[in-house]
């Protein structure tokens, strides 16, 4: 898989991904991330990014030619799946649009900032625009950094456990069991005997068990969501 990520504050996203599950991915090339400065793309002597909006009111607009230019340059050298625009009026992103995006080939995504985009890229240019969540983020780098990392770590060889992601809280809209590691037992904590039991049978239902019951408590519309599917 490749993603493009344009944006006018690339230093916002080099460390998401100079760490850890997210640069071995990059670096045993599972993935390939290309982050690209949109200033370089600016108008004019001062690389202009961004304007006065029509009809007045405060905030600056990101204008349509960089970004139109930049979109349409990645455009000649590959064909993109989406062009993904990051923006807290898009649709939730959640795990099954983590899923299905983790099946494409290519995608690009805009970072946007101040006021936005001018909308005639979202009604010409742009496929799919995602939102993290209901409230404002002061661009959208961070939000396309989660977006990529719940995408890349999906991709096959990228967890060294192959199982470990579809187990994860949500894939089945079902929270994680609790986890525990050793020692034991610590200042009189102890681990629920079942996990040393070495009962893989009973310890599977028990954990079962547990997702269901933190579900109910704890995300009781997620649970619903389940009994209806
Ligand atoms: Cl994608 N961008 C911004 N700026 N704020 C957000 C968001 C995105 N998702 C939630 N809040």
């Amino acid at each position: 898989m490749r993603i493009d990520i344009i944006s006018a504050l690339p230093s916002l996203l080099e460390s998401p991904f100079s760490d850890s599950i997210l640069k071995r991915a990059i670096n045993n090339a599972l993935v390939s991330l290309v982050i690209h400065d949109l200033r370089e793309y600016g108008v004019g002597k001062h690389r202009q990014i961004d304007d006065y909006q029509f009809g007045g009111s405060a905030g600056m607009v990101m204008t349509v030619e960089p970004i139109y230019n930049a979109i349409n340059k990645l455009k000649k050298e590959r064909e993109y799946d989406e062009i993904i625009y990051m923006t807290p009026d898009g649709g939730r992103f959640d795990q099954p649009m983590a899923n299905e995006l983790s099946l494409k080939k290519n995608l690009m995504i805009i970072c946007g900032h101040y006021k936005g985009i001018d909308h005639r890229l979202r009604e010409h240019v742009i496929t799919k625009e995602i939102s993290i969540g209901d409230y404002v983020l002061s661009g959208g780098e961070l939000a396309a950094a989660v977006v990529s990392d719940a995408i890349i770590r999906l991709l096959p060889g990228v967890l060294n456990d192959e199982s470990s992601a579809l187990s994860d809280s949500f894939q089945d809209n079902l929270l994680a069991p609790p986890v525990y590691t050793r020692p034991s037992e610590f200042n009189g904590w102890k681990v629920p005997d079942i996990l040393l039991s070495g009962n893989f049978p009973e310890i599977d239902k028990w954990r079962h068990e547990q997702a269901e019951a933190r579900t109910k408590q704890l995300r009781p519309d997620l649970f619903k969501k389940n009994q209806s599917s």
